[in-house]
């Protein structure tokens, strides 16, 4: 699509408009890719109501839930980023009660930082659910 090379407003927007959808597209595709390439489905779903691998539970906190959260806390993005890669402190558990898993594991070794903050992002993104 040649949107940049449009001087009409109109057709600017129109291109805009289109080009909006596969933008999400493109983005969960990439955040599916991360979350398998990190391993992070062994533990998360995307939704409470999805289960683990098994059909056992998720231990770790639906990433919705963690969207709905932390929507709107100025830092989150950085602290979230920085808590995956260095993995959660069992003794102060932000998931206590809520979720079957004590802590998480550091996650450094499978995702750099760019991948882990791309990744966060996208579950901050993530609408809540219906
Ligand atoms: C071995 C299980 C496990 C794996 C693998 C795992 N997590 Fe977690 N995750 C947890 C648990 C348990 C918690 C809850 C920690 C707490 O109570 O503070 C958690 C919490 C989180 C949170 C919320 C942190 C907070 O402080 O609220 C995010 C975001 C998250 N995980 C993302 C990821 C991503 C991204 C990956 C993959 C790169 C991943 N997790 C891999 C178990 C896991």
């Amino acid at each position: 699509m040649k949107c940049l090379a449009s001087t009409h407003a109109a057709a600017l927007a129109a291109c805009l408009l289109l080009a909006l959808p596969a933008a999400q597209a493109a983005d969960d595709a990439a955040a599916q890719k991360l979350a398998r390439d990190g391993g992070c489905g062994t533990c998360h779903t995307v939704d409470h109501t999805d289960k683990g691998p098994g059909g056992l539970k998720p231990i770790g906190p639906a990433w919705r839930d963690v969207a709905d959260r932390y929507r709107g806390q100025a830092g989150a993005a950085d602290e979230l980023t920085r808590i995956v890669r260095a993995g959660s402190n069992p003794y102060a558990s932000h998931w206590k009660g809520k979720v079957s898993g004590i802590a998480m594991p550091p996650n450094a070794v499978v995702l750099d930082e760019a991948q882990t903050r791309e990744l966060v992002g996208w579950i901050l993104a993530l609408k809540p659910q219906k």
